[in-house]
């Protein structure tokens, strides 16, 4: 039998302490799986203001930790200890008001990231490793996520490398190829690696340091959070200038779809909804979709297509493309409800739509658990015009919801949702392959054709979606084997 090992992830956010997006989901979830598995898993993640100290119960562990930061010298920080709750799982959180005392996660209010992200990600980053010598806990392998947690695995092969600590593997899970942690070449004095290491094969980038292509070059093994996802950020297309990086690394990386949360997104036990109901049994989704256009001040319409859209209001999630088809979409015989929160201009846009065409669309900006669920159940279908989506977890959501889901072709939307076969009836949900306000409307107008006219087909979509299953625990089973392999790399040896 393999050994069990000792698994670090370390995250910029994770459920249920501080959530922005997806990353969030997948760094609370996939710990819960591993435990399973028989491993000593742990997270560490910043110990943001936001964090509810009380809710969830942490405590203080009792000294400070140092974090050498460069020419700014060493920075200390408090060190909170909490558990996901149910379970035992240990989550530390590092604790720096300069840093993280803070309304925001990564951005202010007009949605530009914080001047010092560079200091405060890198300072959370050897934070992580210094945790672990202060604990004594000298794990086999260490997950980080994201530019945020990139230079894990650069201060593993550098300041770590003679350490016992640099005995980790590292595994680096890319979410999100947009976003790169491209800073100042400064930031080169503040990680105290060394200049040598600022040069075009390594951390440069743009006469930038590039976080994210650091940690790519220096991980041992790569993740990204769908197949799909993994040969596209090999192109040019959706490699944000890194393609050839991600190429030169390409027999490294794995392709691992992110599991659905079932536990939490279930019409048959979901509490936040009306009334719950299942595939056998499918009249509570008509209450739920009342309860939904009550909830929304749209009309109450049960004859009428109800087209549900949660997401970032950023333009990865093709929403610029979504408002130049708006117009159009609200001509059809179908009402809309959208909940985001995201760029500026989008909450004006959408924000202001209602009040132009209030028996068709209602608008939520904001960010509400309860309204997603709501959407998620009372909704016929599912928007997610996605400019490129890695994984994409609404969808998953909406299929287990028997909502069906409307994709752009791309990422992990291509991966997980089938195309509906007018012939067969085979299929989940709706697709199109390119982002264009025409593209849009022509399948929102195909999917609301099909609901007035094809009720069979949308009985056997629904029966098919509500029957797929994405689980963690196959999800976190794919995990342990990169783990494993990690493992065996850096060290040279088979386990
Ligand atoms: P991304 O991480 O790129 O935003 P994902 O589909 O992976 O995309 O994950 C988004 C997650 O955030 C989902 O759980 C979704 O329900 C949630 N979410 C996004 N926007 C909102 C919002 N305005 N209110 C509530 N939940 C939201
Ligand atoms: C990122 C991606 C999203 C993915 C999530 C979790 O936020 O944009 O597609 O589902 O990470 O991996």
């Amino acid at each position: 039998m393999r050994p069990k090992l000792k698994i670090l992830i370390c995250a910029p956010e994770a459920v249920p302490f501080a959530k922005t997006g997806g990353l969030a989901d997948v760094a609370g979830v996939l710990p819960k799986e591993l435990k399973k598995l028989g491993h000593d898993v742990r997270v560490v993640m910043p110990g943001y203001s936001v964090i509810d100290r009380d809710k969830y119960g942490l405590t203080p562990i009792n000294e400070p930790l140092g974090v050498p930061m460069g020419i700014i010298g060493e920075a200390w920080c408090g060190v909170y200890e909490g558990k996901i709750p149910g379970t035992g799982i240990p989550v530390y959180f590092i604790e720096h008001e300069q840093y993280f005392g803070r309304k925001n996660l990564y951005n202010d209010d007009s949605g530009q990231g914080y001047m010092d992200n560079d200091n405060r990600f890198v300072f959370f980053s050897r934070a992580c490793l210094q945790l672990c010598k202060k604990l004594g806990f000298y794990p086999d392998v260490i997950n980080a996520n994201d530019w945020q947690t990139s230079a894990i695995p650069i201060f593993l092969n550098t300041i770590y490398r003679h350490d016992p600590l640099g005995n980790a593997a590292s595994v680096l899970t890319i979410h999100n190829m947009q976003h790169q942690g491209s800073f100042y070449e400064g930031l080169m004095d503040v990680m105290g690696i060394g200049w040598k290491h600022y040069n075009f094969l390594e951390l440069e980038y743009n006469d930038q340091v590039n976080l994210l292509k650091g940690g790519i070059l220096n991980s041992t093994l790569l993740t990204t959070v769908s197949d799909g996802y993994a040969r596209e950020i090999q192109s040019p297309e959706h490699g944000w200038g890194l393609d050839g990086v991600v190429r030169e690394r390409a027999g490294d990386l794995y392709g691992i779809l992110n599991g659905c949360d079932y536990d939490e997104w279930n019409p048959e036990t979901d509490k936040y909804i009306v009334k719950n109901y299942s595939e056998s049994d499918f009249s509570g989704k008509a209450e739920c979709k009342r309860d939904l256009q009550k909830a929304f001040g749209l009309p109450v319409r049960d004859d009428m297509p109800l087209f549900g859209i949660v997401t970032r209001l950023v333009r990865q999630k093709g929403v610029d493309i979504l408002a130049e088809a708006l117009y159009k979409l609200i001509g059809l015989d179908a009402q809309f409800v959208l909940l985001g929160a995201g760029e500026v201009w989008a909450h004006f846009y959408f924000g202001g739509a209602p009040r132009f065409f209030p028996e068709k669309i209602a608008v939520n900006i904001g960010f509400s658990d309860e309204l997603a669920h709501k959407i998620e159940a009372g909704s016929d279908f599912f928007l997610m015009p996605s400019r490129f989506e890695p994984c994409g977890l609404n969808q998953m959501y909406s299929l287990r919801y028997g909502t069906l889901p409307i994709v752009r072709s791309t990422g992990g939307l291509n991966d997980t949702v089938e195309n509906f076969n007018e012939q067969t009836l085979e299929g989940t949900g709706f697709k199109f392959y390119d982002l264009t306000a025409d593209a849009i409307f022509n399948t929102v107008g195909w999917a609301t054709y099909t609901y007035y006219h094809n009720k069979k087909a949308i009985h056997s979509l629904r029966q098919n979606a509500m029957s797929k299953r994405f689980t963690w625990e196959e999800t976190a089973g794919r995990y342990e084997m990169v783990y494993y392999q990690a493992v065996r790399r850096r060290r040279n040896v088979y386990i």
